[in-house]
Parts: C-alpha cells; sequence; structure tokens
C-alpha cells in the first residue's frame, strides 16, 4: 500500500485498489480494496481529495502503520469541523465542550497507549478542510511531544486541548483573506495576525471556567517565537509558555507539510529540516530536537531517489533510524525496471547509501 497524489494514477496503463477506505465530510465514499477508474478519480478531484491511500504493483506486501485508525482521524476532524462551524455561523455559545474534552481524551488514550513511539504524520488532506485538518494535526503532534516529554496525563490533556483550538480565532477573520492565493498586504497581515488574541477573547469570554489557563495560553501564544519577533506580545524564551513552545513548532511543521492555495506541501523529510534550522532563533530548540526525534521523516510507500541514482520505494521502517529505512529497488543505477526481482536494501546495513529524495512518481528524477 501506499499514499499516492490522485493526479498521477492511470487507470489506463496500470490497476490500482483503494487501500484505506475514502471519507469525505465523514460520509463513507469508496471502500478499501475497490478497483479504481477514472470517474472515481474524477469524483476525488471534484471533492477536494487531492491524497489516497491504494494498494498497485510496485506497493504491494508494503504496510502502512497508523497510529490513529483513519475512522477515528475522519470522526476527530468532523468534530472540530462541526464545532468551529458553530461559531462561524455566528452561534457563539455553542461550543460543546464534553464532545471536544471526549475527543481530546480518545486520542490521548489511543497514543499513551502506543508502545512504538514513532510519529506518522498525517497527510491525508482535503483542499477545503484545511483548518480543521491542520487543528487535528497540531494536536495530535503536540501530545506525542508531551509524552516524549514525560508529561502526566493532566498536562497533556490541557497541551492536547489548547492545541485543538489554538487557531480557533481564524474563525473570526475573513475566509477570503485566509485564503488568499497571492500575498498578503500590510493591512490583511495585520487582520490575520489578530487571530491569536480574538480566539483567547473569545475562548476567555465564553468557556472562562471550562477551560485551563493554561490551554488558553497556548491560543494566545502560539505564534511568539523565541527570538521576541512573533506576535501579538513579542514575548521571547522562557517568557511564552512552555506549552505554547510546544504548539508553535507543531504549528508551523504542520502548515509546511501541508498543500496551500499559494504554495505546494514540503516532503516531511525537508519540512524536519526546515523545522531544525529554524530551531535556534525561532523555537525552543530542545523541544525542537525532540519533537523531530521520532517523526517518521520518509514514510512507507514513499518513493525516493537513492544517492547512487537508482529509485526504491520504502518498506518498512527502522525504529531507531527514522531517516534510513528498509527500501525495496524500483529502478537500478542503470534505470532498468527491478520491481519484480524484490531487491531490498537495509539503509542501516549500506552505510554509504543515502536517501537524496523523496520523488512525487517512479517517472519523475
Ligand atoms: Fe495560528
Ligand atoms: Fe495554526
Amino acid at each position: 500500500m501506499r499514499l499516492i497524489n490522485v493526479n498521477y494514477i492511470d487507470t489506463e496503463k496500470y490497476e490500482y485498489y483503494v487501500g484505506k477506505a475514502i471519507y469525505n465530510d465523514g460520509v463513507l465514499l469508496l471502500q478499501d480494496n475497490v478497483k479504481l477508474n477514472d470517474s472515481y478519480i474524477k469524483q476525488l478531484i471534484s471533492k477536494g481529495i487531492n491524497y489516497i491511500y491504494v494498494v498497485d504493483e510496485i506497493s504491494e506486501g508494503i504496510e502502512i502503520n497508523e497510529t490513529i485508525p483513519n475512522e477515528k482521524l475522519v470522526e476527530a476532524k468532523q468534530v472540530i469541523k462541526d464545532q468551529f462551524n458553530i461559531i462561524k455561523k455566528g452561534k457563539n455559545i455553542g461550543l460543546n465542550m464534553n464532545i471536544i474534552n471526549n475527543t481530546v481524551s480518545e486520542l490521548l488514550d489511543i497514543l499513551i497507549s502506543n508502545r512504538d513511539i514513532s510519529y506518522n504524520v498525517n497527510q491525508l488532506r482535503t483542499v477545503d478542510d484545511y483548518l480543521y485538518e491542520h487543528s487535528l494535526n497540531v494536536a495530535v503532534s503536540c501530545i506525542y511531544t508531551g509524552i516524549l516529554l514525560k508529561y502526566d496525563k493532566t498536562k497533556l490533556q490541557k497541551l492536547a486541548l489548547g492545541a485543538l483550538l489554538h487557531d480557533i480565532g481564524k474563525t473570526f477573520v475573513d475566509p477570503n483573506i485566509l485564503n488568499k492565493p497571492s500575498k498578503l498586504t500590510i493591512e490583511e497581515r495585520k487582520e490575520v495576525e489578530k487571530h491569536p488574541e480574538l480566539g483567547y477573547r473569545f475562548i476567555y469570554d465564553n468557556y472562562g471556567n471550562e477551560i485551563s489557563t493554561l490551554s488558553k495560553q497556548i491560543i494566545l501564544q502560539h505564534h511568539e517565537k523565541w527570538n521576541g519577533k512573533g506576535y501579538p506580545n513579542q514575548l521571547s524564551g522562557e517568557g511564552i509558555y512552555e506549552l505554547a513552545r510546544i504548539c508553535s513548532i507543531a504549528d508551523v511543521f504542520d502548515a509546511l507539510t501541508a498543500d496551500r492555495v499559494y504554495r505546494k506541501a514540503m516532503p516531511i523529510y525537508v519540512a524536519s529540516e526546515y523545522i531544525y534550522s529554524l530551531g535556534y532563533n525561532e523555537f525552543d530548540f530542545e523541544i525542537v530536537k525532540i519533537f523531530l526525534s521520532r517523526i517518521v521523516k520518509f514514510k512507507e510507500g514513499s518513493i525516493i531517489k537513492l544517492s547512487d541514482g537508482s529509485k526504491a520505494i520504502v518498506y518498512s521502517q527502522n525504529k531507531h533510524m527514522l531517516d534510513r529505512p528498509v527500501v525495496k529497488l524500483l529502478q537500478d543505477k542503470e534505470g532498468r525496471f527491478v520491481s519484480h526481482k524484490n531487491i531490498f536494501i537495509d539503509l542501516i546495513e549500506e552505510k554509504t547509501l543515502f536517501i537524496e529524495r523523496q520523488l512525487e512518481n517512479i517517472f519523475s528524477n
């Protein structure tokens, strides 16, 4: 199985089967094992679904490890979407904190009981659902980091709730500005940068007693930077709550790994390098190192180019060296297709070989 951009699916030439059931707005669109055809692909594209899991010839035998079951992610995203939409429609005092807290607890329970502490970034995105998927992903990666920092459950719950709601203030910002494909004007930027305060105010005024100070401060401080060049209050260093420092890393990381109207998503390993390079100035560098330490850099099913020019597909992870997985050779360095030969390379064993980059598909260079 592998994750694929639907725009690269050619059903005339190859056979593809749905690897994991596909949902849209919480409704089942395609069941797993269904053979894909052109009309299905068109339907997916029309609904803004760009990435799906498929089983095809080159990805046969590859399993995708998901820490949180797909159905749970779909469910959690729907909760966030429904709750945020209540605010968008102007029914301010309508957030159901019980449902939100239950969602947070469920995510926590799954991640705490997960013994394999490596983090598979969720890359299933729908164009129109950016804010909800982003909120969910940020919450999940914050929980991971909190677990690595050995937080107890109460603190994790506060971290996760604040992270889930960190961008709630964006529901008060003009969507035309939020989704603008070109560069924002200074005025527009100022509008967007109001969202931490708008979100904090909204929660403080309406749900002040139901949400802890720490969670609220995550909403207010998630755009503050270690070097004091963030907003809204130009706080710096340890003057920023630790939980907000975690959220600010998770926030930027998730934004980088998503396709946006104004730029394409960065592959996970590139976003990781980027966060690392920003780390010293903009973030709490100690937390950056912890945050990045357990992220799976090249997921199972990713097509990659090796340093000798050959191409391969990531077969399984080496849990203690997440940038050197076991890969299966697809094309040798002379350009011959060899996937049928089942040649496996363990990049921990092959010490002089490394992954040069991730490819969109087997034909790209
Ligand atoms: Fe934000
Ligand atoms: Fe955000």
